[in-house]
């Protein structure tokens, strides 16, 4: 019997600062669920000098080695980030026997496989509740709560960065640079934000969330990705007045074309619970055939959100280890699913086009639509810029392939100034 767990953990940034605090402040009823103490002894950083918010009674290292070779410990909490050298030491933790609790989205997503095996084949837990969602439990509830059930649909707000952002852009009207900073000081944003902001941190949770719902393998690589740089001002106002909130959507749907899995922004109307969902919020629907529609919601990003996402998975282990039961659940991926195109997608949209503004213009624009079977719901004309117009159209449902041809024809029109931006719709109603 284990009179202690002892735990490495690599990185000591917003998350790791997070799991120690916690680790430190609930060691009493964390040794009460566990039946052993639970104790953080050695801490991978890579500047050992620095001045560090919390001062956990812990050694700081440089070398992996002094953690990897540490007999006495147990479990290895990757909260570093990035690709490498996170999946190598990752990989390594798991063939030494280590067990592993990691936050990485990155890694979960590509080399999932990889690790599961590695994972399997040395009888060790690979946990990762914290990589989708932050605090939100979403990876066991798919996993485990909602096993019996056939998952249709996973869809939702998994970035909390961009969520953020979009808030502050439609509420405060804020300036997109300066909530970016905050959302940055605030520990939400990845250590390089253009994976918040391109869409890429969301693409990376999609295909982890969708890789578990359906059961079939996918990797970032299979997800079309959209970001909300192009996102302005002026889209957010217009979403408005029509009675629409700008999100950046992530969606997974296990359909007879083959897995539709995709992050873009989306008008969600005013009405849609999704579009309560603000400043770090998450929130993801699952569709399964027996239990219906599920809603799970919370704090997406952040220190102790995401530590308390880490520190569960930490006291799974510890419990599975005070049983022998380890390696339980790992790579529950038994099916080879094919995708489906995002052009067989259907949905509404929204354009908004600068135009001469001359009469005739918008006939010639709805010939154009209609030619390939686009069907406009509305028109709205407001801005002049110049000698030029702003429109913006809503569509009836359409498929992606009319409207990109739609829109390509829309832009050899010489009444045609600019296509400002297009953004798909969720409508139940049109
Ligand atoms: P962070 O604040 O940038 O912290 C990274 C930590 O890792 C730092 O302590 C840094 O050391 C250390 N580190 C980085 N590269 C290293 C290397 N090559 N060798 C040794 N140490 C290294 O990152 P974070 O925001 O905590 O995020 C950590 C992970 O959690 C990421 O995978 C992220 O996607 C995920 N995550 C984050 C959040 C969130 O809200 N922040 C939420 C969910 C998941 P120094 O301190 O010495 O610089
Ligand atoms: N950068 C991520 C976000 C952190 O903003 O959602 C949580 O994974």
């Amino acid at each position: 019997m284990k009179t202690a767990i002892r735990i490495g953990m690599l990185g000591m940034g917003t998350v790791g600062t997070g799991v120690a605090k916690m680790l430190t402040a609930n060691a009493e009823g964390i040794r009460q669920k566990t039946g052993v103490p639970v104790e953080l002894k050695t801490v991978l950083v890579r500047t050992p000098t620095k001045t560090r918010s919390f001062s956990a009674p812990v050694q700081f290292t440089t070398d992996f080695r002094e953690i990897l070779e540490d007999r006495d410990i147990d479990i290895i909490v990757e909260v570093m980030g990035g690709e490498e050298p996170a999946k190598s030491y990752i990989l390594q933790a798991l063939k030494a026997g280590k067990h592993v609790v990691t936050a990485n989205k990155d890694v979960m997503a590509k080399y999932g496989r990889e690790l599961f095996e590695a994972a399997e084949a040395s009888g060790v837990d690979l946990l990762f509740e914290a990589s989708v969602g932050g605090g939100i439990p979403i990876i066991r509830p798919l996993k485990q709560c909602l096993a019996g059930n056939k998952i249709q649909e996973v869809m939702g707000i998994v970035n909390g960065t961009t969520n953020y952002i979009l808030t502050k852009m439609t509420g405060e009207r804020a300036d997109y640079a300066t909530v970016l900073a905050e959302a940055q000081a605030k520990g939400y944003a990845e250590a390089d934000p253009t994976a918040d902001v391109g869409g890429f941190d969301a693409a990376r949770k999609i295909a982890i969330l969708a890789s578990i719902a359906f059961g079939t393998r996918l990797t970032v690589n299979d997800v079309h990705v959209e970001g909300i740089t192009r996102i302005t001002p002026y889209d957010i106002e217009y979403a408005g007045e029509l009675g629409y909130a700008i999100k950046l959507l992530a969606v997974a749907r296990d359909t007879a074309k083959g897995v539709d899995v995709r992050v873009h922004p989306a008008f969600i109307p005013l009405t849609h619970p999704l579009a309560a969902v603000s400043d770090v919020f998450n929130a993801i629907f699952v569709k399964g055939d027996a239990v219906g529609e599920t809603m799970f919601y919370g704090r997406g990003a952040g220190e102790m959100p995401t530590a308390s996402a880490v520190v569960g998975d930490i006291i799974d282990i510890c419990r599975n280890i005070r049983h022998n039961v380890n390696s339980r659940i790992l790579c529950t991926c038994f099916d080879n699913k094919p995708l489906c195109s995002v052009e067989d997608v259907e949905s509404p949209f929204y354009i908004r086009l600068l135009v001469a503004d001359k009469p005739g213009v918008l006939a010639s624009i709805a010939g154009v639509f209609g030619t390939q079977k686009v069907s406009l719901h509305s028109v709205i004309q407001k801005r002049k810029i110049g000698d030029r117009a702003e429109i913006v159209l809503l569509t009836y449902r359409v498929p992606e392939a009319n409207m990109n041809l739609a829109l390509y024809n829309l832009n050899k029109l010489p009444v045609v100034a600019q296509v400002s931006n297009i953004i798909r719709v969720v409508a139940s109603d049109f």
